[in-house]
């Protein structure tokens, strides 16, 4: 189990749109990805992530699928995909895709057929009908999770209108996505990314739930548990999963998005027969505060530990304000929803200043971290984009109360002087690029000692040449202010108070996240690795 390649991997989430635009009509691409990639590999990552890259109306950035075996035009064929995933691999970086089985588009076949089969019909049966509303469930991105159609029935859809859920107990459901695990397992595949992986089976009596922070994980505190969210029932077909990924070989994995806590809840995910990793959102939304911090860490720990799988750690993802800008927030907490004009903004000198130091504290645990594209830049959330621009669902239906996740989806900055930053060809960009990109374009951090970028990259380096991600743990004391813990022989010791600290006699410095004090103290918000 030791050796499997993911236990201690760098994992980096490439977000299809954003990424690279290859021939310049403003959509990231695979051509993009791919002419990129030798990027990737300097940063050092072990393996890329790609969210969904499907045909798809794009209602959702692509989490809304209309088909499974084919790639969307606008990001290429699957011949250029097939071209992606021999490019990686011969850089030695595995390939990840995301599979999203919670919920089709409404223009998969499936879905139209059932529409024109109308109620009772075995087409019908592949999703979740009723004559009636059962309940009163709220969907994820706000207004009800019930559409009624044309002849009057009605359809769950947990997300948007346009994503109608899946019935996970029509064996149909099953038997199809078995064989689309197959397909990319045959295309040689290193894994796959389970989008809702909580939410597949629902509770037998579509129970009422009014909860609406019920979504993505928040739980009522006073209340049951909701009935659309870690049932039973979904373990059953992870099991399955694990038995079609292992018939196949080489080490594949399967990582669950499941916002489920406390973390033994999670850990019941990633059971020796179940996945294999599963995302730590409870980690990412830690504040920054060090009893916070290391209480999870241990729960986190212990839980992984309890079941055999190795820990994971993330601070972004497409779906959460990028972390250089949640922690320009004092006291900051959660995901937050979204950022815009008008908005309290956040001190981004600060937020950049503590995300270098959350980041090298992260990437010094043990177990296998996520980075989420653009954080070796150091970019913050685009935090004024005009609200006529926005494209994520949750704007619209939340009634203009939540920004959504459009924010830390803008392009990324390749290149300062070149336009739309590098980012394609020519000027366009699907969401507009804020002006400040330019001192965070790539050409701008190459060779740049201090640049955010060249901190990741010496930050992977070492976890690689010290093995962090597989070593253990040990606390040292800690006064109020001070997280230090050692990995190995690396002391990793963060600094939250005002007072910069020494270090222990002795220590070798290996890499902080700013500079260090002229009298070698460790400054303020920041992280420090030292030889012990
Ligand atoms: C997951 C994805 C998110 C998407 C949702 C519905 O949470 O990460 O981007 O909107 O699922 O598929």
């Amino acid at each position: 189990m030791s050796d499997v390649w993911w236990r201690d991997a760098v994992i980096y989430q490439v977000y299809p749109r954003s990424f690279a635009d290859s021939d310049g009509d403003g959509m990231g691409d695979l051509r993009g990805i791919t002419e990129r990639l030798p990027q990737l590999k300097e940063l050092g990552v072990d393996a890329v992530w790609l969210s969904p890259f499907y045909p798809s109306p794009q209602r959702d950035g692509g989490y809304d699928v209309a088909d499974y075996r084919d790639v969307d035009p606008r990001f290429g064929d699957l011949d250029d995909l097939g071209k992606l995933i021999t490019a990686a691999h011969e850089l030695g970086i595995r390939f990840i895709v995301d599979l999203v089985p919670n919920h089709t588009s409404s223009e998969h076949q499936w879905f139209r057929a059932a529409l024109n089969a109308g109620p009772g019909s075995p087409e019908r049966a592949r999703y979740i009908f009723r004559d009636e509303p059962p309940n009163s469930w709220q969907s994820v991105f706000g207004g009800p999770a019930w559409q009624q159609v044309p002849d009057g029935q009605w359809y769950l859809h947990l997300f948007d209108v346009s994503q109608p859920d899946l019935n996970w107990d029509n064996p149909e459901v099953r038997d199809e996505f078995a064989d689309i695990l197959r397909f990319w397992l045959d295309r040689g595949v290193d894994g796959f990314r389970v989008d809702v992986a909580h939410g597949l089976i629902k509770d037998p009596g579509l129970a009422e739930y009014t909860y609406r922070g019920a979504v993505l994980g928040g739980l009522d505190p006073l209340g049951p548990p909701p009935p659309m969210w870690d049932q039973e029932g979904v373990h059953e077909i992870y099991r399955q999963w694990r038995r079609i990924v292992e018939a196949y070989p080489g080490d594949r994995v399967l990582v669950a998005e499941a916002w489920v806590s406390p973390a033994d809840r999670l850990a019941r995910y990633v059971r020796s027969d179940e996945m294999n990793q599963a995302f730590n959102f409870e980690y990412m939304e830690a504040r920054w505060l060090p009893a916070e911090l290391r209480q999870v860490i241990d729960v986190s720990l212990a839980a992984g530990d309890g079941v055999g799988a190795p820990t994971t750690w993330v601070l972004s993802n497409h779906d959460v304000v990028r972390h250089a800008t949640r922690l320009g927030y004092e006291g900051s907490r959660g995901r937050m929803p979204g950022i815009g004009v008008g908005d309290p903004q956040p001190d981004t000198g600060l937020g950049l200043r503590r995300a270098r130091a959350a980041t090298l504290q992260m990437l010094a645990l043990p177990g296998s971290a996520y980075l989420y594209q653009g954080e070796e830049l150091g970019l913050p959330e685009h935090t004024t984009l005009p609200d006529d621009a926005r494209q994520d669902p949750a704007w619209e239906r939340s009634g203009h109360t939540e920004r959504g996740r459009d924010g830390c989806r803008v392009p990324l900055p390749w290149e300062a002087d070149a336009p739309s930053y590098g980012f394609g060809p020519s000027d366009r960009s699907w969401l507009p690029q804020p002006a400040v990109w330019a001192e965070y374009a790539l050409d701008r951090q190459q060779g740049v000692a201090g640049s955010t970028w060249e901190l990741y990259r010496s930050a992977l380096a070492l976890r690689r040449e010290h093995h962090l991600g597989l070593g253990d743990l040990t606390w040292l004391d800690e006064t109020k202010d001070v997280l230090a813990f050692r990995n190995g022989q690396v002391l990793v010791l963060t600094n939250f108070g005002a007072e910069p600290v020494s270090l222990p006699l002795g220590a070798r410095v290996l890499l902080s996240s700013e500079p260090l004090g002229d009298d070698g103290r460790v400054p303020g918000d920041v992280t420090l690795w030292a030889a012990l």
